[in-house]
C-alpha cells in the first residue's frame, strides 16, 4: 500500500476531469508519497539509517530560513544521493536556448509584435534541443526576470535527463502529449493542461504524442503562487485543489546516462551510469504539478465596465515590490460576457508591464483575426494597443444581449521588465510584419459634434 490518498471518484460535471491515480491534490501541501511500503521515515527525517538502503537528501526550494509560509522544501529516499548523479561537466552548445541578459543590437525590440506559430521541421528535437526563446526580461545572474519560449519536441530523451539550476518552467503545451518523468514522480501533460517543473528538479521528457509545441515561461525569480483573492474570498479563479503532484515512481536502472544542466544560463553535461531518477519515497512541499485549464473559473464584470486582465490571473511569481510582479500568467478562457452599455473587448492601453501572449486554441475577443492557436503576441512596455478596427466597431454596435466567448484559450506572461526579442523571434520565427497595420485603418470620429458616435 502506499501513503498517498487517491479520493474517491463520486460525482463529476461530464466535461470536468476528475481525481485520477498517479497524482495527489493540492498547491503547495506537504504531500507525502512512497512507491515501496515503509520506504517513508514516519516522525523525522533523517533517521541513523533509512528503509531498504536509501539515502535520505533535502531539496531545498527556498532558502533556510525563508518565512515559514513560503518555505518550501521536499525530503527525498533514493537509492543513490544526488552527488552520484552529478559528476564532472563539460560545457555544451545549445544555440537557441537563450538567457537574460540577452540583447542583440541589431534587433529592435520595442514594438508591436506578433508571430504565426513556429512551424515544426524534419529536424529531430528533444525538450532541450527544441526549445526556443522568444524573449528574455531581467537578468538570470540576479534571478530577476524571465525567458518565454516555444518548444517543438519530436524525439524523447533516452537515457539523458535535464534540470534547471537557473529557473522554475511553467509549460503550456499546444499541441502534442508529453510526459515528464521526474525524480518525485510522473507527469502527462496535454493541451489544456499546464505544469510546473521546479528549479534544480531531475527529469526526462518522452512524447507520448507527437510532434509537441507548446509555450514555456522560465521564471528566474521568486516562485509561481496563487494570487491573493482579496474580496473575491476563499473560492475561483484557481483552486489549489485542482493543482495535481506526481506520486513516487522510481527506475533502478544501471545504463550510461546523461545529465545537462542550465546553470547561469549556460549547459552543461556530466556523464553518469545509471537513471537518476531513484526517489522512491518523498515527502514535502517543494514538486512538480499540473492544473488543468479547464477548471479555472474566471471571475468578472456582472453589470458593467470591463476588470484589469489582473481578474483573469491564474499563478503570479512575486518581485520584491509587492503587486508588481515578476511574473503573472493569466488566462483568457471561455466565458459569459453580460456587461450593459459597455465596450466588451480588452480597452485600448499603454501598460508599464510587458505582456506576451500566446493563443493555445480558439479566437481571441479583441483580435478576431491573426491571432491563431500556436501564435504568440507582444505588446512590450509601454507600447499602446488595444482592439483592431473590427473588434472595435463590432464590438461598438454590438447588440449587448448576454453572449458566451466560446471555443477561445489564450494566455498571457506579464512581467515588470521589459522583454528582448531574441535573433530567433526577429529573424527565424514566422513574424508578421504587417501586424501593426491592424491598427491603421481606425477612423477620426471626432468632428466636435456632441453625441456622435
Ligand atoms: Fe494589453
Amino acid at each position: 500500500m502506499t501513503k498517498h490518498t487517491v479520493p474517491t471518484r463520486m460525482q463529476m460535471a461530464p466535461s470536468l476531469p476528475g481525481p485520477h491515480e498517479g497524482y495527489m491534490p493540492g498547491f503547495g501541501n506537504d504531500y507525502e508519497t512512497e512507491a515501496l511500503p515503509g520506504a517513508l521515515p514516519q516522525g523525522m527525517n533523517s533517521p541513523q539509517t533509512c528503509n531498504y538502503g536509501l539515502y535520505g537528501e533535502q531539496l531545498s526550494g527556498t532558502a533556510f530560513t525563508a518565512p515559514s509560509h513560503q518555505n518550501e522544501r521536499t525530503w527525498c529516499y533514493r537509492i543513490r544521493p544526488s552527488v552520484k548523479h552529478s559528476h564532472r561537466y563539460e560545457k555544451i552548445d545549445v544555440p537557441f536556448w537563450k538567457s537574460a541578459p540577452n540583447v542583440d543590437p541589431d534587433v529592435t525590440s520595442l514594438g508591436q509584435y506578433r508571430w504565426d506559430p513556429v512551424p515544426h521541421t524534419d529536424e529531430k528535437l528533444t525538450w532541450v534541443t527544441g526549445m526556443r526563446t522568444m524573449t528574455t526580461a531581467g537578468d538570470v545572474n540576479t534571478q530577476v526576470g524571465m525567458a518565454s519560449h516555444i518548444y517543438l519536441v519530436t524525439e524523447s530523451m533516452e537515457d539523458d535527463y535535464f534540470f534547471s539550476a537557473d529557473s522554475e518552467l511553467l509549460v503550456v503545451p499546444q499541441e502534442g502529449v508529453l510526459r515528464f518523468s521526474t525524480e518525485l514522480g510522473i507527469i502527462d501533460l496535454e493541451p489544456k493542461e499546464i505544469a510546473i517543473i521546479p528549479r534544480g528538479l531531475l527529469y526526462r521528457v518522452e512524447v507520448l504524442e507527437g510532434p509537441a509545441r507548446g509555450f514555456v515561461c522560465e521564471n528566474y525569480g521568486q516562485k509561481f503562487e496563487l494570487p491573493g483573492r482579496g474580496p473575491i474570498g476563499a473560492n475561483c479563479m484557481a483552486n489549489p485543489r485542482d493543482f495535481k503532484a506526481p506520486v513516487a515512481a522510481y527506475e533502478d536502472r544501471e545504463v550510461p546516462s546523461t545529465v545537462t544542466v542550465k546553470w547561469c544560463g549556460q549547459f552543461h553535461k556530466t556523464n553518469i551510469g545509471q537513471s537518476p531518477l531513484d526517489v522512491v519515497a518523498w515527502h514535502g512541499n517543494y514538486a512538480p504539478v499540473k492544473y488543468d485549464l479547464r477548471t479555472y473559473c474566471p471571475v468578472g464584470a456582472i453589470l458593467f465596465d470591463h476588470p484589469d486582465p489582473s481578474i483573469f490571473t491564474v499563478l503570479t511569481a512575486p518581485s520584491g515590490q509587492p503587486g508588481t510582479a515578476n511574473i503573472d500568467f493569466v488566462l483568457f478562457r471561455e466565458r459569459w460576457m453580460v456587461a450593459e452599455d459597455t465596450f466588451r473587448p480588452p480597452w485600448y492601453h499603454k501598460n508599464i508591464m510587458s505582456e506576451l501572449m500566446g493563443n493555445i486554441y480558439g479566437q481571441y475577443d479583441a483580435k478576431p483575426k491573426g491571432f491563431i492557436p500556436g501564435g504568440m503576441s507582444l505588446h512590450n512596455m509601454m507600447l499602446p494597443h488595444g482592439p483592431d478596427k473590427n473588434a472595435f466597431e463590432g464590438a461598438s454596435n454590438a447588440d449587448l444581449k448576454a453572449e458566451k466567448l466560446d471555443n477561445t484559450m489564450s494566455f498571457m506572461f506579464e512581467t515588470r521588465f521589459p522583454q528582448h526579442l531574441t535573433t530567433f523571434a526577429a529573424d527565424e520565427a514566422p513574424l508578421q510584419d504587417d501586424y501593426i497595420d491592424c491598427w491603421s485603418d481606425i477612423e477620426k470620429k471626432f468632428d466636435g459634434t456632441p453625441g456622435k458616435k
